[in-house]
């Protein structure tokens, strides 16, 4: 997935981006998520590098460390990390729990690596990402592409209905060199089991439930207002 641009500004996920990123501090260490909505807490994040703000970044995507730095802020690289302040990034589904689905556009190893690292995450989304239950949104799972059909048949016996993602003609490989199984669930039951589960396929490199990440859930609504949900 690349940022192109986004012509028609999303108010919704505006709203949430810039909300996040009043949490910034002069001196942190903050990691960049990837996606659409990760987009505007970049550009904003830029605009505040540029009107004076010290930080230094981490990103979670080849895409995002791009735009950070046409952004004007600084990426270091992880070797230089000592720890990161503040995640922010977006999700496909959040509960009220804040458990999370992310990976929609295949950065989720990435992601999660930073997440597991930062001190807090806050997570932003539009409305419709907030649900009661995960799963409507294809759990993304990622696989090394050795022996993938083994694995996908491990996957099949959890219930999972996988699809290898595709991007046009060829399969999607994430900025691992890995595959992506989206598996279909609906519903979720009990996202702490099956994350236990799927990561205990040999294979799978990590799945796209982020449990007990989150810190701060920030809602952005189309009239550009916004709603926090703490865990
Ligand atoms: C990237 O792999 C994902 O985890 C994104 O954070 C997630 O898909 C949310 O993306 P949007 O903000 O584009 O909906």
């Amino acid at each position: 997935m690349a940022y192109i641009c986004y012509m028609q500004v999303n108010i919704a996920k505006k709203a949430a981006a810039e909300q996040a990123a009043t949490y910034i501090r002069p001196g942190m260490t903050v990691g960049l998520g990837t996606g659409s909505t990760a987009y505007y807490a970049i550009m904003r994040i830029g605009e505040m590098v540029r009107e004076g703000l010290q930080i230094k970044a981490v990103a979670t995507s080849r895409e995002s460390e791009d735009l950070a730095g046409a952004q004007g802020i600084t990426i270091i690289p992880f070797s230089e990390v000592e720890k990161i302040d503040l995640d922010i990034d977006g999700a496909d589904e959040a509960d009220m729990q804040l458990r999370l689905i992310k990976g929609g556009g295949g950065a989720l190893l990435r992601e999660k690596i930073v997440a597991a690292a930062s001190e807090q995450m806050i997570v932003i989304a539009e409305e419709a990402k907030l649900v009661q239950q995960l799963g409507k949104f294809p759990l993304p799972v990622e696989i090394i592409p050795f022996a993938y059909e083994l694995t996908l048949r491990r996957l099949q016996q959890l219930h999972a209905a996988p699809a290898l993602r595709k991007k046009g003609d060829q399969y999607f490989v994430t900025d691992n060199g890995n595959l992506i199984a989206d598996c279909h669930y609906e519903h979720i039951a009990d996202p702490e089991t099956l994350h236990a589960q799927l990561n205990d396929i040999p294979g799978v490199v990590e799945n796209g439930l982020f449990i007990g990440m989150a810190h701060l859930l920030i809602i952005g609504k189309e009239d550009g207002t916004f709603r926090e949900i703490r865990r």
